[in-house]
């Protein structure tokens, strides 16, 4: 799967986002390196702050399922779902990646129904708390 199809999966799957509250609408796409793919949508809640974003629902998803190795993601997302510029994912999403991902891990960011900028993990959280300073061996 090229990152042109990975994003028409995080498109569809922006139209199950569950979002009375903000009206923001967000799909991700995340691909493993076992070639499946898991996507994702926010799902907000009446109490706030129980809401998860797309990029974690797509994230939980596949580690639920017994994936851990991921190769790239692709998040999109606006207003009445409408993508229109880009949005980069929040950090809490970005500290969800960071416990699965390496520094190099690449990022798709939907600017538009048709075009993308591509980041890394890195270049969204650098100097992350990541699982190497939990390695209690050293
Ligand atoms: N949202 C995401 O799904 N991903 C992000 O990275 C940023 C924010 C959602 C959460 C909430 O439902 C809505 O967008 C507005 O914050």
């Amino acid at each position: 799967m090229n990152k042109t199809e990975l994003c028409e999966l995080a498109v569809k799957a922006k139209d199950n986002a569950y979002t009375p509250y903000s009206g923001f609408k967000v799909g991700a796409a995340l691909m493993c390196r076992s070639g499946r793919v898991f996507t994702g949508c926010n799902i907000e809640n009446a109490s706030y702050t129980p809401t998860v974003c797309a990029e974690r629902t797509a994230v939980f998803k596949a580690v639920s399922e017994g994936e851990t190795e991921f190769e790239m993601l692709a998040v999109c997302g606006g207003r009445d779902g409408i993508i229109s510029g880009m949005f980069p994912p929040c950090g809490v999403c970005r500290q969800v990646l960071a416990e699965f991902c390496p520094p190099e891990f690449p990022i798709i960011i939907m600017t538009s129904e048709n075009t993308f900028k591509e980041l890394t993990l890195e270049e969204l959280l650098p100097f992350s708390f990541n699982p190497e300073y939990m390695n209690t061996e050293d």
